[in-house]
């Protein structure tokens, strides 16, 4: 099992290391145009083998994207990160075209890989990919869903003082400050609805706490978050090499599910060794839809500054 990370910066780097740390993966070959960069970091990770126990080649390349050949999935973090009181959809006109160009790199040298999209506007990225290239729509995956529910756990078990381990939850719909739609109605404790623990205020709260997790962090840290953006890119990998047939929200091409179409949102699906294999439809309630197609309106409105880059 080969993985490319593409973006040695801290989410590359976070990502790399924890898949190197689950070893699982034979190989991963770390990406960066940086002079020298990718080769530092996969150097300094491959000094931690014999210290955290993992047999996981960790090989650098600056820019040369022969050394991805036969990459079974792939990773996207290039482009810049936000800073304090940016968006992610600001970041659209730099990223656009790196991303283009990386996923194109990418495909020509492992035409079968599984493409993991992680840099932001991550939504609009993804649907980029999709656009861009001509590549099977279960191979491109966009990472959001799966870091804004480790959030929305993590929140949750702060309101009921509880460990994560205790709590289940799933964010879907945009990842953006605004467009995502933290599911507190189905969020349980053992199994308990966590309504039956928290007030409504409470709970609206936890959700708001969770729309914001990227932002709060941005400015308390001065640039983007990468533990738990690296720990979720590698858990979507891990579901990928492992086939473990989990389930995740991931930012996924929509046709006509959750009444969507030609648009990438989150959505729960199934992921195993081809990638997504089923998309798993949920009744939202009328105000929970009303949510999901606003957020989905917001999307667009950012999907049509690619045109640019489409052309
Ligand atoms: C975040 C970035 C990865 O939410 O979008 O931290």
């Amino acid at each position: 099992m080969k993985v490319t990370v593409v973006g040695a910066g801290a989410v590359g780097a976070s990502c790399a290391e924890y898949i190197a740390i689950k070893d699982f993966a034979s190989e991963v070959v770390l990406v960066d145009i940086k002079e020298n960069f990718a080769e530092g970091k996969a150097m300094d990770l491959m000094q931690c083998a014999s210290l955290n126990g993992f047999d996981t080649k960790i090989v650098g390349s600056t820019n040369d994207y022969s050394k991805t050949a036969g990459s079974d999935i792939a990773v996207i973090t290039s482009g810049i990160p936000r800073k304090p009181g940016m968006t992610r959809e600001e970041l659209i006109g730099i990223n656009a075209g790196i991303v283009r160009s990386v996923a194109e790199n990418l495909i020509k040298h492992s035409p079968n890989v599984i493409l993991i999209v992680v840099s932001n506007p991550m939504d609009t990225m993804t649907y980029l990919v999709h656009k861009a290239t001509n590549h099977p729509k279960h191979k491109i995956i966009g990472m959001g869903g799966a870091l804004d529910s480790a959030r929305f756990k993590y929140r949750l078990s702060e309101a009921l003082g509880c460990p994560t381990s205790d709590v289940d939850g799933m964010v879907i719909a945009a990842h953006s400050d605004t467009g995502m739609l933290p599911l507190t109605r189905l969020a349980v404790r053992n199994g308990v609805p966590v309504s039956n623990f928290l007030s409504t205020e409470r709970l609206e709260q936890v959700a708001q706490d969770t729309k914001v997790g990227g932002a709060t962090l941005t400015g308390m840290l001065g640039t983007s978050a990468w533990y738990a953006p690296g720990a979720a890119v590698s858990a979507l990998v891990q579901a990928i090499a492992c086939d473990q047939k989990k389930m995740f929200p991931c930012s996924l091409m929509l046709n006509g599910e959750y009444g969507q179409s030609d648009i990438c949102l989150g959505v729960p699906a199934i992921l195993g060794s081809n990638g997504v294999e089923k998309i798993v439809e949920i009744e939202l309630n009328d105000a929970e839809k009303a949510k999901f197609n606003e957020s989905a309106d917001a999307v667009r409105v950012v999907n049509g500054d690619l045109a640019s880059v489409l052309a």
